[in-house]
């Protein structure tokens, strides 16, 4: 489906049941090993778990963002953008959003793994100020993983 939006067309918002299909579609599209449905609402209903959905005013989901608040920072777990919408800067709102949230409970860090092969990622994460801090081997069982950190900058007077 092609991707041309406005930017008051898209709305970021806490997940809900309906985001459900859009968003293991773009799970299939982007993963060798996507989520299930299950893994999403487990998520959904943990305390310290957050799911925000990127959506167009039609109610297409067009990306998403999942992460757990823990005592001194924020562990990003899932972040995924439809393929026909890459590139136009939703990735880096997603990021924000995280960052935001960080803030709003003091957390001074956000952590995340990525795969080694990730490139794309790994450029987004990079370009949007993440160092990558450790190489964890094996960590996917098939696979080692970078570590990434951010140290979230305090907010703007
Ligand atoms: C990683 C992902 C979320 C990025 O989303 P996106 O909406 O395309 O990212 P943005 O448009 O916000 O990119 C912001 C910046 O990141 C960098 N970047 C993002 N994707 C890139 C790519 N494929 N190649 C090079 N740089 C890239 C660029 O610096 C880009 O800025 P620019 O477009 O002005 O050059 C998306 O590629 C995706 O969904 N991938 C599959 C899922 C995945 O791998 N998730 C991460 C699991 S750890």
């Amino acid at each position: 489906m092609p991707c041309d939006f406005g930017k008051t067309e898209l709305s970021l918002a806490d997940f809900q049941e309906a985001d459900l299909p859009g968003i293991l579609a773009i799970e299939r599209a982007s993963f060798r090993h996507p989520w299930s449905a299950e893994a999403f609402r487990a998520e959904a209903r943990n305390p310290i778990a957050r799911i925000r959905v990127l959506r167009h005013a039609s109610g297409r989901v067009l990306g998403y963002v999942v992460f757990r608040l823990y005592e001194q920072a924020v562990h990003l777990l899932n972040i995924a953008v439809d393929p026909a919408c890459r590139r136009r800067g939703l990735g880096r709102r997603l990021l924000q959003e995280v960052v935001r949230e960080a803030r709003r409970h003091g957390l001074p860090w956000v952590v995340l793994e990525v795969r080694v092969s990730n490139e794309p990622a790994q450029r987004l994460y990079e370009a949007f100020g993440f160092r990558r801090v450790q190489r964890l081997p094996a960590y996917y069982g098939d696979e080692d993983a970078w570590l990434y950190l951010y140290e979230v900058p305090p907010a703007e007077p």
